[in-house]
Formats: structure tokens, sequence, C-alpha cells
């Protein structure tokens, strides 16, 4: 292998642009091919803004567009973030320049990863984005590489740091879900907007690659199922325990004869899990195979050393150049997949029922679920202080959604129910 200095450029130097910068320069010589990588250019919004390391002596782009076609860089690392705007317009800029580009830009490429894929391909250069998913855990290479040789059948976890860290502290200090987000946000684990991260949406995005890696099909955000943690209530998180279960943000992408299903949902795992024992900002992820069975992994989901590492691993793979198609087939070969209908989906659930604490309501609401279908696996009725009525909690035994959606709709309308009924997945795992 010739050993060849490698030039980059690096738009964007928030906390993922900094942790390159500094991983580079605690190791001046990176690169696997033995030659020198030195950074040729830069760029983010403000020149002016006082930045915790040293950007004097590299070439400043206000454009990353021009930075992302300047001839004086060999790879272009997009770090900027967004499905649209400047990071989009500087990564099809790199492609047609014929430079291999390394994001950890998850928004961008749930959203137009085909055409970028085709457009990389055209151009016979890498689209590499290792960072995106699990920050510092090789998800991507795990799927792209390791598993090739098996067919997975689905892949399921905690892809969100920001809803792993809220729901794990508000079921340790019994505080609300504003109250932990506040704070998170004061720790800087949230963002000042942080729809993305509890609206599901991040979680979604990056489920939404996964599925693309694992089964072969264009990266379909428009179909994945999306409910985030912004409506959880402390009393669920409570009486969840109570029945065994830890509440997590759980991504999931499964494949069957119907079709593939890719969802986000605030769901229960059982205490002794390893998803519910991943506490904290911490990501796990069960990649389920054919031949090869099951494989766990956890980590750092996110944070500037380890999602760094994940960029670097990428520039390594472009220095060596090891080639692979962006999302496990050609480009050209990639189809957007047939989404299966969720209501036809079958699985387990948490309800709960808040009712009048009067004789004959346990009776009126199992008589409702029996006759619409749905068979109760186990029970909870415990008075709880400070609410509203009393709650009952169950669980059910496997039951198509549509069916389950229809029986709430009838307990919802009994008139001992005081609120719309809480439905909660239990977690296939
Ligand atoms: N943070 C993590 O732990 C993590 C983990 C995995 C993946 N990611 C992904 O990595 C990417 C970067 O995330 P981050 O957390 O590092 O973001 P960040 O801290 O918000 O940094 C974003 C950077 O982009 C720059 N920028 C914004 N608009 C720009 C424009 N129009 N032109 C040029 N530069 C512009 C900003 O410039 P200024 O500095 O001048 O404001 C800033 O340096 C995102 O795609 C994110 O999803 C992040």
């Amino acid at each position: 292998m010739s050993k060849t200095d490698w030039r980059i450029g690096i738009a964007g130097l928030g906390t993922v642009g900094a942790g390159l910068l500094n991983f580079l320069s605690d190791r001046p010589g990176f690169s696997p091919t033995g030659g020198q990588t030195v950074v040729t250019g830069v760029s983010a919004r403000s020149r002016a803004r006082t930045r915790p390391f040293d950007i004097s002596n590299m070439p400043w782009f206000d454009d990353p567009v021009e930075l992302a076609r300047s001839p004086g860089n060999d790879i272009f690392v997009e770090l900027i973030g967004g499905a649209e705007g400047p990071a989009k317009a500087a990564v099809e800029a790199a492609l047609n320049a014929g430079k291999p580009v390394v994001t950890a830009n998850k928004a961008l490429l749930a959203v137009h990863g085909a055409e970028l894929a085709r457009l990389a391909e055209s151009k016979g250069v890498p689209l590499l984005f290792e960072a995106a998913v699990m920050g510092g855990v090789p998800a991507v290479k795990i799927m792209r590489e390791a598993m090739v040789g098996d067919d997975i059948l689905s892949v399921a976890g905690i892809l969100n740091g920001t809803c792993n860290y809220i729901l794990t502290e508000m079921e340790a200090t019994g505080r609300a879900f504003a109250d932990v987000l506040a704070d998170a946000q004061r720790l800087g684990y949230a963002e000042a907007d942080p729809t993305t991260d509890v609206g599901g949406f991040d979680a979604a995005h990056k489920i939404t690659l996964l599925a693309a890696l694992a089964f072969g099909c264009a990266p379909n955000f428009a179909a994945a199922e999306i409910e985030g943690i912004d409506q959880i209530d402390l009393l669920d998180i409570r009486l969840a325990k109570d029945l065994g279960y830890r509440v997590k943000l759980v991504a999931s992408a499964e494949k069957s004869d119907a079709g593939i299903l890719v969802r986000v949902h605030p769901s229960l795992a059982p205490i002794a899990h390893p998803l519910a024992q991943a506490g904290g900002a911490l990501n796990a992820l069960f990649i389920e195979g054919q031949r090869i069975g099951r494989i766990y992994v956890q980590g750092p989901g996110a944070g500037a050393g380890a999602t760094a590492a994940a960029v670097a691993a990428d520039i390594a793979d472009v220095m060596t150049r090891a080639v692979r198609p962006v999302f496990q087939k050609p480009a050209s070969d990639l189809k957007p997949f047939t989404p299966i209908d969720p209501s036809k989906s079958m699985g387990r659930a948490y309800l709960r029922f808040m009712v009048k604490d009067e004789p004959g309501v346990i009776a009126a609401v199992s008589e409702t679920l029996a006759e619409a279908g749905v068979s109760i696996e186990s029970f909870l009725q415990k008075p709880i202080e400070n609410t509203h009525g009393v709650p009952i909690v169950l669980t059910t035994h496997a039951v198509a959604e549509s069916v389950l959606m229809a029986a709430i709709e009838r307990i919802a309308n009994l008139s001992s129910v005081l609120a719309r009924p809480r439905l909660l997945r239990v977690a296939r795992i």
C-alpha cells in the first residue's frame, strides 16, 4: 500500500467537528496507509466565534459548498447537520466534484440517502456515515460489512441517548418529564429545541438507515411510524416497574413476507433485559440474523470523542480505499420498501385506564376486552395518591394492533372510564 498524504476539508466545527480536530491534532500521523493527514480547510457559520481549538493555520471558507468543491482537499467531512440547506448542498457539491464524503448526518441520509448514494456511485466515490448511527458504536460497519454473509431479520434498540437519559432520570428520581428535560438542557444533554430528540425523529432517522442497510432497500423515512417520549407520564413509568418492566424509547425494523415495518415507540422492556439495563445516555442495539442469530452492542451514542472516533474510522476506510455500496446494494438496485400496515402488526401491549372507584368497573373493562378479542396477560389495580380516579393497568397477550385499537375505543366510551386510555407497546426483543 502506498504512503499517501491526505488533505481533509471539514465543514462544521461544533461538538463533532471539535472532536475530530482534537483527534487529528493528537494523532497528526493518523493514516492507516502511513502518510500524513492535513486539514486543508474548515467552515462553520461564524468565523469570529471563540473555539476550544486553534484554527488560525487552517484555511477558512465562509461557504461550506466552496470548501466541498475546493481542489485543495481530497476528502470532504460534513459535520453541520440537517436534512436540507448547507449540509445537503455541500455533500452534493463534494460528490459532484468526485470527492469522497464522510458525514455524521443521519437526517440528510434518512431523507435523501438514495439519491446521494446514486450520485456517489455514479462518481465512483465513497459516501460513509458510521457516526450517523449510535455515535461511537460501530453499528453501520456491523451491518454493512460484518453481516453481509447473513440475512438480517430484525434490528431493535435504543438509538437516542437524550431520551434514554430522560427516561432513566424520571424513573430514578421520580420527577416529571418537563422537569427532567429542563435539567437535561441545562447539562447539555438536550438541545434548546428538543423536538428532534424527544419527538422520536432522531431515533427514526437512525432506524431508517439501519433498515436500509439491513434489508438492502432505499432509506424511507416517510414510512417510519414515530412516537416520541414527550407524552410519557411518570405514572406509567412507576406502574410498568410494578409489572416488572422499564419504559424505553425503542426503535425497530423488521422484515416479513408482508413487507418492512419501521417504528419508534416508547415501549416496555422486562427489567432484566439488556435493553432495560442500558441506562443514562447509552445506546444499545440487537441485530438478529437468520444464521448468526442475535448480536448485541451497547455504547456511547453521542459525544465529541466517541463520535469523532467513528468519523475517523470512515476517513481510514477512504484512505485504504475500502469500497462498499452505500446501502448494502448498488444504488441503482435500491428500491423503496413496501411498508407493512401497522394496524396488521401483532404485539403485546400495556394499557392504563383511569376509572371511577366504584364496583363493577374491573368487570366492565375485562369483559369489553374479551368481547373485542384481547386477552389479558397480567393485571394490576393500585390506588395511587393525587391521581384523578384509580388506575387499572394490564398487559395483553399478542394481538393485532387494529383489534387493540378497537377495544381501546370501546373502553374509552365506558361511563366509568375517566380519561383516554394510555397505550404503550411491549417491545418485541
Ligand atoms: N453531537 C453528537 O454527539 C453527535 C453524534 C452523532 C451524530 N451527530 C451528527 O453530527 C452532525 C454535527 O452535530 P454537532 O452536534 O457537532 O452539531 P453542532 O454542535 O450544532 O455544530 C454544528 C456546526 O455546523 C456549523 N454550521 C451551522 N450552519 C452552518 C452553515 N450554514 N455553514 C457552515 N457551517 C454551519 C456550526 O457553526 P458555528 O460553530 O459557527 O455555529 C457548527 O460549527 C449532525 O449531523 C449530528 O446529527 C452528532
